[in-house]
C-alpha cells in the first residue's frame, strides 16, 4: 500500500467482521492506514495501539493527524504522557503509558478523566496502565515482520466495528 492509494479488497486478509489482518510493508503503508481510520473516528472512542518498541505505534498516529489537518512532526508523548490535538470536530488525545513503572501511575496522573468525556483516545502501550483503563472500541495490533510491519485490528464495540467498516468500505 503507498499513500494515495486506498486500502483495497485485495489488501486485506479479513478474518470475520470484527478483526482483519493487514501487511503494511514500508513507513508509507502505516500512514495511510493512520489516514484511512480518520474518516471512521466518533466522539468518545478509545483506540489501544500495542506492539513491541518500534512496530509503528506513533507513525499510525501521525499519519491520522496528517489526514485530519495537523502537519509536521508528531512529538511522541513519552515523558508527558499525554498530548492534545484541537480538531475542529473533536478532541484527540495521543497517549504512551511506556514510562509507568506501576500502573497507579494512570490513576496518580488524573489521566482516567480524558477516558471520560468526547475525545477521542489514542494509546501507546494500554497494558501499563493494567486493568485501571478504560476498554477499547478498537485494538490495532502492530508487529515487525522482515523490514516491514503488520497489523491486526480489532473491533471491541459497535463503535469500532463501524470504525473497522469504515476501513474495509
Ligand atoms: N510498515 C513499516 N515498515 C517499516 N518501518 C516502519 C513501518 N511503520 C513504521 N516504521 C518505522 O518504524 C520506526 C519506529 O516507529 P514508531 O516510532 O512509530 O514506533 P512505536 O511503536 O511508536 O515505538 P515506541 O514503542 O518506541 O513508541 C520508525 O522509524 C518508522 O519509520
Ligand atoms: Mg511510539
Amino acid at each position: 500500500m503507498h499513500r494515495g492509494d486506498g486500502i483495497g479488497p485485495e489488501k486485506l486478509s479479513l478474518r470475520d467482521d470484527t478483526s482483519l489482518t493487514l501487511a503494511l510493508p514500508d513507513e508509507a503503508a502505516t500512514l495511510a492506514l493512520g489516514a484511512a481510520l480518520a474518516p471512521g473516528l466518533k466522539p468518545g472512542m478509545v483506540i489501544y495501539l500495542e506492539g513491541e518498541l518500534g512496530a509503528g505505534k506513533t507513525t499510525l498516529v501521525r499519519g491520522l493527524l496528517r489526514a485530519l489537518g495537523i502537519p509536521g512532526k508528531v512529538k511522541s508523548p513519552t515523558y508527558t504522557f499525554v498530548e492534545l490535538y484541537a480538531i475542529s470536530r473533536l478532541n484527540l488525545y495521543h497517549f504512551d503509558f511506556y514510562r509507568f513503572d506501576q500502573p497507579e501511575e494512570y490513576l496518580d496522573a488524573g489521566l482516567d478523566e480524558y477516558f471520560q468525556g468526547d475525545g477521542v483516545c489514542l494509546v501507546e502501550w494500554p497494558d501499563k496502565a493494567g486493568s485501571y483503563l478504560a476498554p477499547a472500541d478498537l485494538r490495532l495490533r502492530l508487529s515487525v515482520v522482515e523490514d516491514g510491519r503488520s497489523v491486526e485490528i480489532i473491533a471491541a464495540s459497535a463503535k469500532g466495528g463501524a470504525c473497522l467498516r469504515c476501513l474495509t468500505n
